[in-house]
């Protein structure tokens, strides 16, 4: 794939460093100081990791030339883009990780275990610099789980850790997703890139995961 990347902090730089590795090209970088769009027309796909301010403008202008765009930055207006998306490809994901979208389909089927009897409650740490809280990914959680809010943490280094709380009087069940470093945001980044080229409208991960049939159906006995 050639790749234009917007944004080149720390997710910008990790998704160059992974879709090297992986044989593919970037032909644009746009930054807040040089924020031109006209190299991307050599590009396959966008690939956005900025601040959710400059997300609506990113969107306006890679439509006007027609490329797909992958976003990764959260805390956006996500309605406001989506009207675009009868123009181009948009996958959002507020969490690129594999293991999120695997972890959300277990808490849906540990909800279903658990409810009513546990009281559910979540807890999200991220490194000191993140802009937004809760997380993209702690929002969208907790809009799939009813009943379910998340206390934010800000400190050090962590790249990104999710845990549920099902408590009872009895007894406490914790599930925890922990992201070990960016590297699985950047390729799951990589695997929608791929999906979303020659696609039109609005997606996300769950799609990206539906088409290729990543998901199992649980075991029953
Ligand atoms: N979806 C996921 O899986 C996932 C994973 C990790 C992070 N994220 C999200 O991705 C976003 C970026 O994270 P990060 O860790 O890469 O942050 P970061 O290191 O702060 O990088 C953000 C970069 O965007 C640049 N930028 C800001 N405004 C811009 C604009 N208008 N045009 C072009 N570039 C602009 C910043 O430039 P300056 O340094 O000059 O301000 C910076 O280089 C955050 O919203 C974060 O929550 C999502």
């Amino acid at each position: 794939m050639k790749i234009a990347l917007i944004g080149y902090g720390k997710m910008g730089k990790m998704v160059e460093r992974c879709a090297l590795q992986e044989g593919h090209e970037i032909v644009a970088r746009v930054t807040k100081e040089k924020r031109t769009f006209s190299p991307i027309e050599k590009a396959d796909v966008c690939i956005d990791f900025t601040e959710p301010s400059a997300v609506l403008g990113t969107i306006r202008e890679v439509a006007a030339f027609k490329k797909p765009l992958v976003i990764g930055t959260t805390g956006w207006e996500v309605e406001k883009g989506q009207e675009y998306a009868a123009m181009i490809g948009i996958l959002y994901a507020p969490n690129f990780s594999i293991g999120v979208a695997l972890f959300e389909r277990l808490l849906k089927e540990a909800y279903t275990l658990f409810s009513p009897r546990y009281g559910v409650s979540g807890v999200e740490i991220h490194h000191q610099e993140k802009k937004d809280a809760p997380s993209g990914t702690a929002k969208h959680l907790a809009s799939q789980i009813p009943g379910l809010a998340f206390q934010s943490v800000r400190s050090g280094y962590h790249p990104g850790t999710h845990q549920v709380i099902f408590d009872a009087p009895e007894d406490t069940i914790e599930l925890t997703h922990r992201a070990r470093n960016r590297e699985g945001f950047a390729r799951g980044a990589l695997e929608a890139a791929s999906f979303l080229i020659g696609k039109v409208g609005f997606y996300t991960l769950e799609d990206y995961i539906q088409e290729r049939c990543l998901w199992k159906e649980p075991i029953r006995h």
